[in-house]
C-alpha cells in the first residue's frame, strides 16, 4: 500500500476536510501514517493550510520548506498543498516552492481522486478556482474516537472587516438535511458517542438556498430523534441568528449539549461596527443573559481580537469589562492580524504597534483565565455526566479525560480503560483548564 501523511493547521472544517481526504485517499490505495520521520516515510505529503493569521500561513510555508529538501534525493515523492492559503495563493504556491506537485484550494477538494491520479502519473497540478466542485459521495474517513464531525454549512457571507474566511472559503451554502442525517446514523452506527455540527454560522442553516423550510433547530430536532445514547452539539453561532426556538430545542432535547459558543470579537460598540458585526455590546448582552436563564449549566465561549486597528485603550477595556461582567466561560484570544484581502487590512494608518498588541492580548488571556477558574469552580461538589474520551498514564497513574455535557474537561483517576462510556462523576475540584473528578460507584 501507498503511505500518505498528512498535517492539519486550520479550524474544525479544514480537520475536517482532511477527513474528506483521507476517505478518497482510502479509495485510491493508500494508507496513512501518522509519524514523519524521513524521506521515506511517505509516498505523499499533504498540508492542509489556514489563513486566518499572518502566523498560520507562515507555518505553512516553512513546514513544506524541508519537505522540499528531502525531495531532492527521492524524486518520487509527492507533496500537496491545499487549504485556504491555497485558495488564496493558487499557482504562485509553484512560484515560491518549485518542489510542490499539487495546489488544491477548498473549492475544489471533491476533485481530489482525479487531482491525486494526475500527480501520480508526473503532472504538476493547480486546482484552486473561484467555482465549486460538486460532493461525489465519497464516504469520509472519520479520526478514530469518540466524536465526529458534520459540516452542515460552508462558507460564510458576513465579510466582516478583519477576516479572510469568506475569500477562502466561498459563499455561504446548507448541504442538503438528508445527506446529513444519514451521516448522522451512519457515525452512529459506527460506534461514536458525540456529533459536532459544523459550520461558520450554523444558526443560518437553511436561510440561503434550496432548504429553506428547514433551520438549525429543526435540523437539531431530527438528529435529537435518532436512536440510541448520543451526544449533539453545534458550533460557531453568529449572535443575533440566534432564535428562541433553537434555545427551546436546547433545552426540550435530551441529548444537545448545554452550550452556545458565540464569538463577540470586541466589547466596544464603536469597534464592533468597525468590523461589520451586526450588533453592539447591549445586544450581545441581552442574548448571553437570555440564554443563561433559560439554559440550566450552559456553557457560553467566545472568541476576542485584541489591538484592532483604531482601537483604544478605553474601547479595549470595554472588551476586558464585558468578558468580566458576562461571566463568559472561556474565549478564543488572537492578536489583529491584517489579512491582506480584507477591508481592515487597508487601514494601515490604524494599525497599533505590535507591542501594544501584545500587551493587550497578555491581559485579555489574564482575564479569561479568571473567568475560566471562576466557571469552574462553580461545578465543584456536584455530579456531571462524562463521556470518556481518552485513557492515558500520566506519571504513573490511569487517568480517564472526558467532557461534561457543557464542556468541562474533567480528569478522573481510574484503572481501566473506558472510553466511549458515559459515567457519572463526582467533581472534587478545579482548575484553570479543568475539573478533578472521583468516579461515582
Ligand atoms: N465564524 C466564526 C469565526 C471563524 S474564524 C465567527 O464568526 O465568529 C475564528 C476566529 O478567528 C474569529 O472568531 C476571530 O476571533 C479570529 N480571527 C479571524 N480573523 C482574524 C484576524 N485577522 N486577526 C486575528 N484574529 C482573527
Ligand atoms: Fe469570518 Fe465573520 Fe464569517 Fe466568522 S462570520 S467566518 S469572523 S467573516
Ligand atoms: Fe479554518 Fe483557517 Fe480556513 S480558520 S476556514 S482553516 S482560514
Amino acid at each position: 500500500m501507498k503511505k500518505v501523511y498528512i498535517e492539519t493547521l486550520g479550524c474544525q472544517m479544514n480537520k475536517s476536510d482532511t477527513e474528506k481526504m483521507l476517505g478518497m485517499l482510502d479509495y485510491l490505495g493508500y494508507e496513512e501514517v501518522k509519524e514523519l520521520k524521513n524521506k521515506d516515510s511517505a509516498d505523499l505529503l499533504i498540508i492542509n493550510t489556514c489563513s486566518i493569521r499572518q502566523l498560520s500561513e507562515d507555518k505553512a510555508f516553512s513546514r513544506t520548506g524541508l519537505w522540499g529538501k528531502w525531495k531532492k534525493n527521492r524524486p518520487n515523492l509527492k507533496i500537496a498543498f491545499c487549504g485556504c492559503v491555497a485558495q488564496q495563493t493558487g499557482e504562485a504556491v509553484f512560484k515560491r516552492m518549485p518542489y510542490i506537485d499539487l495546489v488544491m484550494g477548498t473549492h475544489n477538494i471533491n476533485e481530489f481522486p482525479d487531482l491525486v491520479k494526475r500527480i501520480e502519473a508526473g503532472e504538476k497540478v493547480c486546482a484552486a478556482g473561484e467555482t465549486l466542485v460538486d460532493e461525489k459521495g465519497f464516504e469520509i474517513k472519520r479520526a478514530k474516537g469518540v466524536n465526529a464531525w458534520i459540516t452542515i454549512t460552508e462558507g460564510c457571507d458576513n465579510f466582516c472587516t478583519y477576516c479572510v474566511v469568506p475569500y477562502t472559503r466561498g459563499r455561504e451554502r446548507s448541504r442538503a438535511p438528508e445527506v446529513i442525517i444519514k451521516e448522522a446514523k451512519d457515525i452512529l452506527a459506527q460506534g461514536f458517542k458525540e456529533i459536532t455540527l459544523l459550520g461558520q454560522n450554523v444558526d443560518s442553516y437553511g436561510k440561503k438556498g434550496e432548504y429553506s423550510d428547514w433551520n438549525l433547530a429543526r435540523l437539531l430536532r431530527e438528529l435529537n430523534a435518532l436512536e440510541g445514547k448520543f451526544r449533539i452539539r453545534f458550533t460557531t453561532s453568529y449572535p443575533t441568528d440566534i432564535t428562541d426556538e433553537l434555545i427551546d430545542t436546547v433545552v426540550k432535547s435530551g441529548k444537545i449539549c448545554e452550550c452556545f459558543h458565540i464569538p463577540m470579537q470586541s466589547g466596544s460598540s464603536d469597534i464592533l461596527k468597525k468590523m461589520n458585526r451586526r450588533y453592539d455590546k447591549e445586544t450581545y448582552s441581552k442574548i448571553v443573559k437570555k440564554i443563561r436563564e433559560r439554559v440550566k449549566d450552559v456553557t457560553i465561549t467566545s472568541d476576542f481580537i485584541a489591538g484592532f486597528p483604531g482601537e483604544s485603550e478605553k474601547q479595549f477595556q470595554e472588551t476586558l469589562d464585558v468578558m468580566k461582567k458576562l461571566e463568559l466561560d472561556y474565549s478564543n484570544t488572537a492578536a489583529y492580524s491584517p489579512r491582506e484581502i480584507t477591508i481592515a487590512a487597508k487601514w494601515e494608518e490604524l494599525f497599533l504597534p505590535e507591542d501594544i498588541k501584545s500587551e493587550r492580548l497578555v491581559r485579555l488571556n489574564d482575564q479569561n483565565k479568571e473567568n475560566c477558574i471562576n466557571s469552574n469552580k462553580k461545578y465543584i461538589g456536584r455530579e456531571l455526566e462524562v463521556l470518556v474520551e481518552t485513557f492515558k498514564n500520566h506519571k504513573g497513574k490511569n487517568i480517564l479525560t472526558g467532557r461534561t455535557r457543557n464542556n468541562k474537561i474533567v480528569h478522573i483517576p481510574h484503572h481501566e480503560n473506558i472510553v466511549g462510556e458515559f459515567v457519572n462523576v463526582k467533581i472534587i475540584g478545579a482548575k484553570t483548564w479543568y475539573l478533578k473528578g472521583e468516579l461515582n460507584k
